[in-house]
């Protein structure tokens, strides 16, 4: 017979082409056997349907039937034909079976209903599953969302370096790169490490966030935006760290506070529509398994204003709640950083929807921040908050960290100073406010946190192909 070309499982499903040969090829998902006839659900990962295979045992080696058993991989020809039978379009009534590899009996995604913690072991495996077959392609799709989205509003997408000298956030969460022996290191007279023969011939290290160099795209540029991983060696054990994840991050030339909130609305609501326009059959998939409310949430962040909250004013609410007998676990007094819970609190019981954060006590917030000239009301204190805006979303917390840049060369460097940052690492930064500095802001979005949002998926472990997280690095 003549070589048939392989169709996907995703186009077969949609196919018309009743009673032509196809060929398709793919993973078993169940295989189901009588007397008269057998039915392999096959499932390719094009997406999350299986196509149903028909099988009249006495037309192929029975013996091979038999031992083709969840997770084999074949490749089937067969005739497409309308399903007789419920909850398919199409099936397909097998002439020839290939077997490309057995699956044996220990294969440890064969169980439904396995946990997701247990399926963590397996992460090289569980890929195969129909929760992170879904996962992964929403993935790709956010991804795709958020490059349409820059490149239709006129950003360019601007590469920045992943191995950096300076702490853009300055929390000191770094992992160091070195090619020094670690066994015999060499020292300075004082007996400090002396990094002069190191690769890069000074301290470096992975890069906690692209901004700074971000901004020297965006004062060339005027608008560019970067999607790339980032390193923090941050211990949090939480569903919400990983020490490696991925952040977008745009920087805009002359966008103010009003402007900077207006992007971060607009584009997250660009994202979820997106996900709700090209991811219908994976989230009705992770709708009716993982979490039932997971469209009725989607929809009502795109139905909902963003309300816009300083955080005077966030704190104020946080104590009347307390007042009234709300426990929290953490202390939520003016210059606190807030914990999710509190965070959480505001958007999902206060005001049931998105809140943009604002206004923050300058502690608490990173040296670039612009600083608050005027009162900003609310009992906020005058020189002592910033432009920094918080995106608080439901179930998540903080999904995106932005702010107005400080940028008055004089003011900047009062914070670096009062900070102690290095300032020898820091002058090609301190240029931009030197040569032509000009308003701009930008923001960070962690894209786990926004996958974990769109996937109704509870552990970020779980939004990522091979996470890293504190004491797990396999894979
Ligand atoms: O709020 P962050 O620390 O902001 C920055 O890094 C700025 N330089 C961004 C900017 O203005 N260009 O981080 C931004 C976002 C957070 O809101 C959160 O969504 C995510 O990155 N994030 C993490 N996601 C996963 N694991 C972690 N350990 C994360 N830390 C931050
Ligand atoms: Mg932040």
């Amino acid at each position: 017979m003549e070589k048939v070309k392989r169709t996907k499982v995703v186009d077969l499903l949609k196919s018309t082409a009743y009673d032509s040969i196809v060929n398709v090829k793919g993973w078993v998902r169940t295989h189901r056997s009588s007397k008269a006839v057998d039915f392999i659900a096959l499932n390719d990962g094009s997406t999350i349907n299986n196509i149903q295979i028909v099988v009249d045992p006495s037309k192929v080696d029975e013996n091979q039937l038999r031992q083709i058993t969840t997770g084999a991989c074949i490749s089937v020809v067969g005739t497409l034909v309308e399903s007789q039978g419920a909850g398919q379009s199409v099936e397909i009534q097998c002439e020839s079976i290939e077997i490309y590899g057995l699956c044996g009996g220990d294969y440890p995604m064969q169980k439904k209903g396995q946990s997701f913690e247990y399926m963590r072991q397996y992460a090289h495996l569980r890929l195969r599953t129909n929760t992170f077959g879904a996962v992964m392609r929403i993935r790709h799709n956010m991804a795709m969302a958020i490059h349409t989205y820059f490149h239709e509003h006129g950003y360019f997408y601007f590469n920045t370096p992943l191995i950096t000298a300076s702490d853009c956030e300055g929390a000191g969460q770094m992992f160091q790169v070195t090619t020094k022996n670690l066994y015999n290191l060499k020292k300075t007279e004082d007996g400090k490490i002396d990094y002069s023969d190191d690769f890069f011939g000074k301290q470096t290290s992975l890069t906690v966030s692209g901004q700074l160099e971000g901004e020297l795209g965006a004062t060339a540029l005027g608008a560019i935006y970067t999607f790339g991983p980032t390193f923090r060696a941050e211990n949090s054990n939480t569903p919400r760290h990983l020490a490696e994840f991925w952040m977008v991050e745009p920087e805009v030339a002359f966008l103010d506070m009003d402007g900077l909130m207006e992007l971060e609305e607009d584009f997250i609501k660009y994202c979820i529509r997106w996900a709700l326009e090209h991811c219908k059959d994976d989230l009705a998939f992770l709708n009716k398994m993982i979490d039932k409310g997971l469209i009725a949430r989607l929809e009502g962040v795109l139905n909902s204003d963003f309300v816009h909250l300083p955080y005077t004013e966030g704190i104020r609410i946080l104590q009347e709640a307390i007042a009234n007998g709300k426990k929290f676990e953490f202390p939520c007094e003016w210059g606190d950083d807030l914990a999710s819970e509190h965070e959480r609190f505001l958007v999902e019981e206060h005001f049931k929807r998105p809140v943009i954060m604002t206004n923050y006590p300058k502690a608490i917030k990173a040296f670039y921040m612009k600083i608050d000239e005027e009162e900003s009301g609310f009992g906020g204190k005058s020189g002592q908050t910033v432009q920094g805006t918080d995106v608080l979303f439901p179930q998540i917390g903080e999904i995106i960290g932005g702010s107005v840049r400080e940028e008055s060369y004089d003011k900047l460097m009062g914070e670096i100073e009062a900070r102690n940052i290095p300032m020898k690492d820091m002058s090609w930064y301190l240029d931009t406010r030197k040569y032509g500095s000009c308003p701009h802001a930008g923001f960070g979005l962690g894209f786990e946190r926004l996958i974990l949002f769109v996937t109704g998926m509870q552990n970020i472990r779980d939004v990522i192909p091979f996470p890293r997280t504190p004491k797990n690095a396999e894979f």
